[in-house]
């Protein structure tokens, strides 16, 4: 008897380090189990925490395996639902988040973890503002931003740090600070709501009642120390590395004023209210910010930009 298996393209991890490690490979057709649904992707989200995975960075975090394919983020149309998932959903077209197998031109989801795709958004757009901008909803409010506050986004011109600018501006900011590395990438950000643009050492401005950094590493201290009396600074990336070991003796060494540090992961976030946030935010006319859409095969160029530091907003990867 023959048996058909059908496979499908995906970039694995064959060796941890530069992009070169990633290598187009042949998997067999994923196959959604109970609760889950398959998805045909239409587009792929790429993310500095890809870079990070690649890398071997966050294997300090989480054990990753060689062969592991990267990808968090897809778009696409339900071609199959697991056991015990409505067949309505064959068909449709969702943002999902899928853990990881992003990569590929087929993932499995939950059917927990899927956001319907207004008519009008498309699949590029939707894994661009996805769950960026939930990170940087979730993220303002952690740090308990009010409207007429102060705002500093430290690493503001990728994925995660364009949607809290532009939420900040939306949400009725006083100010909004950036750090960024060329005033060309400046310009960028003041075209999305920043109102000051300042290296990435943030030298020149203090006083923000919210900091959210992408960042963290050896200058977390300094930025501490831009906090106005009682103001929050929220630290949800490590893309610094990890700050020092004693950077809370910043927060002692004023403690008069009252200031707070905490991190934030959207991990966090319950299911529902996750989605829902993500739901509403491609209903919403939110602008997403593509830097460059690459075919599927093109995932080491988009590694290699990441790398090099040209990214500004997000990269959008397309398996046809
Ligand atoms: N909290 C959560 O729920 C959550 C969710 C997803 C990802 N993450 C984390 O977020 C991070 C990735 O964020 P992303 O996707 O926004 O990254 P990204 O798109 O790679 O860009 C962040 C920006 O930060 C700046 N930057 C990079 N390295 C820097 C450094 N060493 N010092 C100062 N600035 C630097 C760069 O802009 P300039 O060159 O203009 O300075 C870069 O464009 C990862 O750590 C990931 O683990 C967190």
């Amino acid at each position: 008897m023959w048996v058909t298996v059908v496979a499908m393209k995906a970039i694995a991890i064959k060796a941890f380090g530069g992009p070169e490690g990633l290598a187009t490979v042949e998997l067999p057709d994923p196959v959604p189990g109970e609760g889950q649904v398959l998805i045909e992707t239409e587009a792929i989200g790429v993310g500095g925490v890809d870079a990070l995975i690649r890398s071997g960075v966050l294997g300090a975090f989480r054990s990753f395996a060689t062969g592991h394919v990267l990808g968090s983020e897809v778009a696409g149309t339900v071609a199959a639902v697991g056991a015990g998932v409505d067949v309505s959903w064959v068909g449709r077209r969702v943002w999902a988040f899928v853990l990881q197998g992003g990569y590929a031109e087929r993932a499995v989801a939950p059917v927990s973890a899927l956001a319907p795709l207004p008519d009008g958004r498309s699949a590029v757009d939707a894994v661009t503002i996805g769950s960026s901008a939930a990170v940087a909803h979730f993220a303002l409010r952690n740090a308990h931003f009010a409207p007429g506050e102060s705002v500093l986004v430290r690493g503001a011109a990728g994925g995660l740090g364009t949607p809290t600018v532009q939420l900040a501006a939306r949400a009725g900011a006083s100010a909004i600070a950036v750090t960024t590395s060329s005033p060309a990438r400046g310009e960028r950000l003041r075209a999305l709501g920043a109102t000051h643009v300042l290296d990435r050492s943030g030298a020149g401005e203090d006083g923000f009642d919210v900091i959210v950094d992408v960042v963290a590493g050896p200058e977390l201290p300094a930025f501490l120390d831009k906090l106005n009396p009682n103001g929050r600074l929220v630290t949800i990336g490590l893309l610094g590395g990890p700050p020092p070991a004693d950077f809370g003796t910043a927060l002692f060494a004023a403690f008069q004023q009252s200031r707070s540090f905490g991190v934030f992961s959207l991990d966090s976030v319950p299911d529902a209210d996750r989605y829902a946030a993500i739901a509403e935010w491609l209903a919403s006319d939110l602008e997403p910010v593509v830097h460059d859409v690459l075919a599927l095969e093109q995932a080491v160029l988009a590694h290699q930009q990441l790398d090099a530091g040209e990214v500004f907003g997000r990269i959008a990867l397309t398996p046809r």
